[in-house]
């Protein structure tokens, strides 16, 4: 009985050898230190289609701006699914991926949110923030009045896991955490507007209202609040314009 199980155990090890020999050996994989990397292929495009894809991707991004105003129009669970993955596809320190995203379209808890927010706010523009930074404001023509927190169908809050927690409440390291979520914002705020949806990076000043309404544990700390929708229609946004290439960029050839 004894010889049969042991005969098992290394017939079981031998496959797993063997398994392991085939995917070294394959094309499409190799073991690096131990561990599998898998083939990757980049899109390869001539110069030509380097040009226009990427004239049009700016393009196409030169359009998304930040909107305040939003239309009660409902977006589906699915849209936003989607357009959380697209997020959770950014690069993180270590791979940690140091995020959760909050997608709320509850309304008691839109509400507790405004609320919650507004009260902040209104510390912040009557007293917290200072002088210069209320001018600088001020073309935006924001207030501290904050409907689009109810108004939009839905909120998405942004939480960075600033070290992970497993079962046993042990802690474990992340790493360039503030770097990979902003990252993951980008992304995010891409996704929204290639949707065709539009969004506002809301920073309510001190955030930690979000870590108690939405109950999360202690490892998370509030990142940004995004409102996510369709806009107000019509909707007006500050006339302001981007940095010319020359003032953003230094090119060393
Ligand atoms: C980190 C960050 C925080 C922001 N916080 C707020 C905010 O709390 N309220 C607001 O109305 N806009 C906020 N904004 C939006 C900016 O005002 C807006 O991005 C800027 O005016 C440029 O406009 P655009 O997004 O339409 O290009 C924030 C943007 C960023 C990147």
């Amino acid at each position: 009985m004894y010889i049969l199980f042991t005969l098992q155990k290394l017939l079981e090890k031998l496959k797993y050898l063997i398994e392991r020999f085939k995917n070294m050996s394959s094309e499409n994989s190799k073991y690096i230190n131990g561990f599998k990397h898998t083939l990757y292929k980049s899109a390869s495009l001539s110069k030509e289609e380097l040009l226009t894809t990427s004239q049009q991707f700016f393009e196409h991004l030169d359009k998304r701006r930040s909107v305040r105003d939003f239309s009660d129009r409902e977006v589906s669970k699915k849209v936003i699914e989607n357009i959380i993955r697209t997020a959770s596809t950014a690069p993180s320190g270590a791979h940690k991926q140091p995020w959760i995203f909050c997608a709320i379209s509850n309304s008691e808890l839109k509400s507790k949110i405004r609320e919650a927010a507004e009260i902040e706010e209104q510390e912040n523009y009557s007293g917290r923030m200072s002088e210069s930074w209320l001018r600088d404001l001020a073309p935006l023509g924001t207030t501290m009045e904050k409907p689009f927190l109810e108004e939009a169908p839905w909120l998405i809050v942004v939480f960075k896991k600033v070290y992970e927690l497993d079962e046993s409440g042990e802690k474990h390291n992340n790493y360039y955490v503030n770097e990979s979520v902003g990252i993951a914002c980008g992304m995010l705020i891409t996704a929204i507007h290639n949707a065709g949806l539009v969004t506002l990076t809301h920073t309510p000043s001190p955030m930690n209202f979000l870590t108690k309404v939405l109950g999360r544990p202690s490892n998370e700390r509030p990142y940004l609040l995004m409102p996510v929708g369709y806009a107000k229609d019509p909707n007006y946004v500050p006339d302001i314009v981007r940095k010319e290439l020359d003032e953003i960029s230094q090119f060393y050839e």
